[in-house]
């Protein structure tokens, strides 16, 4: 079974958008639309593990500039395809590669924390705090593990020695993945977030978390 982040998501490029067609999710995608569209309005964002586009396409409405990177070209090469407008550059770059000049007021990430080892998380925010101007703002969402759904914690096939969680998952091509996927408690996210910044915000959405804040000067 193949256990490699990057090359699950490469597989899955093509029916990734599928995600954003559930019909019980559409309210939550709306409401952090809004607070995105409000949050990064007249930014310059950076993107990371932008995927397919879905959110650089909502928040490059508001935004005064979006560079949306992630590490496969094949999801950018989909996320080219939406309607966005010339504000928007793409990179293909690994989100731990990604030099440190501080050129960003805003850095957003979607679905990507709970894809983040919890012994990369450090380095992860480090990254964050280097990119970043000070008291430049950032924002994640991802995935509670509403019971039912996709990602109900009974999906969890695999927890490793750090407390990180997996999930075994079959793309319709029929390749096995084994792929992580941490649920964070508000506790943990305000907790591990009050290290870059002093006003973490958490909005609990009916399937999702959002945490956003700005980086300590
Ligand atoms: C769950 S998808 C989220 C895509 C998009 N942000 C969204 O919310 O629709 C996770 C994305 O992270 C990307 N990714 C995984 N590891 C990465 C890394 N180290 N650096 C940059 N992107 C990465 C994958 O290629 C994939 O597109």
């Amino acid at each position: 079974m193949n256990q490699d982040l990057s090359s699950y998501y490469h597989n899955r490029a093509k029916e990734y958008d599928k995600v954003y067609q559930i019909p019980e999710e559409q309210q939550d995608l709306a409401d952090a639309t809004a607070i995105f569209q409000q949050l990064f309005a007249q930014k310059n964002v950076l993107e990371i593990a932008c995927g397919t586009g879905y959110w650089t396409e909502q928040i490059s409405r508001t935004a005064a500039s979006m560079l949306a990177t992630d590490i496969n070209e094949s999801v950018i090469e989909i996320a080219k395809g939406r309607n966005l407008s010339s504000k928007v550059a793409f990179e293909v770059v690994d989100m731990f590669q990604l030099e440190t000049e501080k050129r960003f007021d805003a850095l957003f990430g979607g679905f990507i924390w709970s894809h983040i080892l919890l012994q990369d998380l450090s380095k992860f925010l480090q990254k964050t705090v280097d990119i970043l101007q000070p008291g430049g703002v950032f924002a994640f969402i991802d995935s509670k593990p509403v019971a039912g759904g996709y990602h109900d914690k009974r999906r969890i096939t695999q927890t490793d020695a750090h407390g990180n969680t997996f999930q075994t998952r079959t793309l319709e091509d029929g390749t096995q993945h084994l792929v992580l996927k941490n649920f964070p408690t508000r506790e943990f996210l305000e907790e591990t977030l009050a290290r870059i910044s002093n006003d973490v915000r958490y909005t609990d959405l009916e399937h999702y978390w959002i945490v956003s804040g700005k980086v300590s000067a």
